[in-house]
């Protein structure tokens, strides 16, 4: 699906900024990780990179946010290709319909979470990165880096120990996985790795570009096989079923894209083999996703009929 020329992406990013902002942002920021309650709920930029190499922005596009859940796609990204399948002993791929840090089911389920997006899935994702990388949050951050072409990313200590001060129900996650040995490594070891994986700070068109790989079979911006062409279409699978925790179905519903979205107010969506479409609006729904967010993509795939359905 293509639009013709450059202004027309320009003008429908435009329109759409000026729609959204029109709306009451009726989202909170959030507040449980007490360093993100910092940041102004009034920010909100979208960045489009298309497959063809053009690039459209939109308001606040430059400014760095915390990208939270959004780093779990990434984490999964090096724990599938250092793994491969076996990943799959450990952490199952279907939609858990609950929100994010939810514990019940963890236990109900004897240790094997129900996907690597909801937090005890990512938390079994940084034990397995603990256990295969040399030097696991250098490495890590320099993965994130060369995805976007962009050395100047980096983690928000301020931010990972803020989570660290305040993150008991993912301490409580991690003790249930390690009670149900599904942890290699010490409980501390891997939620501070989680923690600052989750601190990476990004703006709209650093994510976009990181996220080239899941729309473009696999390869990124420089053109690396990070990952093979299967594990893409597999990645985009499990952000299309399980990116917005309970909110997955009113995503596909109202978006219709794989993507991925953080408490620090980021969401990514993708077009395979068309674009990727970065939005960021700080202020949260009762789900955890940016209401600003979830509303420019809702018209932004309408407009450009440009879902996966
Ligand atoms: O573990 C947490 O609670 C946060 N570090 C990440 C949660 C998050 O971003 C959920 N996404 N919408």
């Amino acid at each position: 699906m293509q639009i013709e020329g450059f202004m027309k992406y320009e003008q429908i990013l435009k329109t759409i900024y000026k729609e959204v902002t029109s709306l009451e942002n009726t989202g909170e920021v959030a507040s449980y990780i007490p360093e993100l309650a910092k940041v102004s709920k009034d920010h909100f930029g979208m960045y489009l990179n298309r497959i063809d190499g053009n690039n459209y922005a939109e308001g606040d596009t430059d400014t760095k946010f915390s990208i939270q859940s959004i780093s779990k796609v990434f984490s999964l990204t090096v724990a599938f290709a250092n793994q491969g399948d076996a990943l799959w002993n450990r952490v199952d791929v279907e939609p858990s319909g609950n929100p994010f840090n939810y514990l019940s089911l963890l236990e109900r389920e004897k240790g094997i979470p129900r996907n690597p997006l909801i937090n005890s899935g990512a938390i079994v994702v940084a034990d397995c990165l603990v256990s295969t990388l040399k030097n696991p949050k250098k490495d890590f951050l320099q993965f994130v880096r060369d995805l976007a072409d962009d050395q100047t990313i980096n983690f928000n200590e301020e931010v990972a120990a803020s989570e660290k001060a305040t993150g008991f129900k993912n301490y409580a996650i991690a003790n249930l996985l390690k009670s149900y040995n599904n942890l290699a490594n010490p409980v501390e070891e891997v939620l501070d790795f989680y923690f600052h994986q989750c601190s990476i700070e990004m703006n709209c068109k650093q994510l976009s570009n990181a996220f080239v790989p899941y729309a473009n079979k696999g390869k990124s911006l420089l053109n690396d096989a990070c990952v093979s062409a299967k594990q893409a279409k597999r990645i985009n699978a499990i952000m299309l079923t399980c990116g917005f925790y309970d909110e997955a179905g009113e995503f596909a519903f109202e978006v219709g894209l794989p993507g991925k979205s953080g408490v620090g107010g980021g969401i990514v969506a993708l077009l395979p083999n068309e674009f990727v479409i970065t939005t960021w609006s700080p202020a949260l729904n009762e789900k955890g996703n940016s209401y600003y967010g979830m509303q420019a993509l809702e018209k932004f795939t309408t407009q450009t009929n440009s879902s996966i359905f």
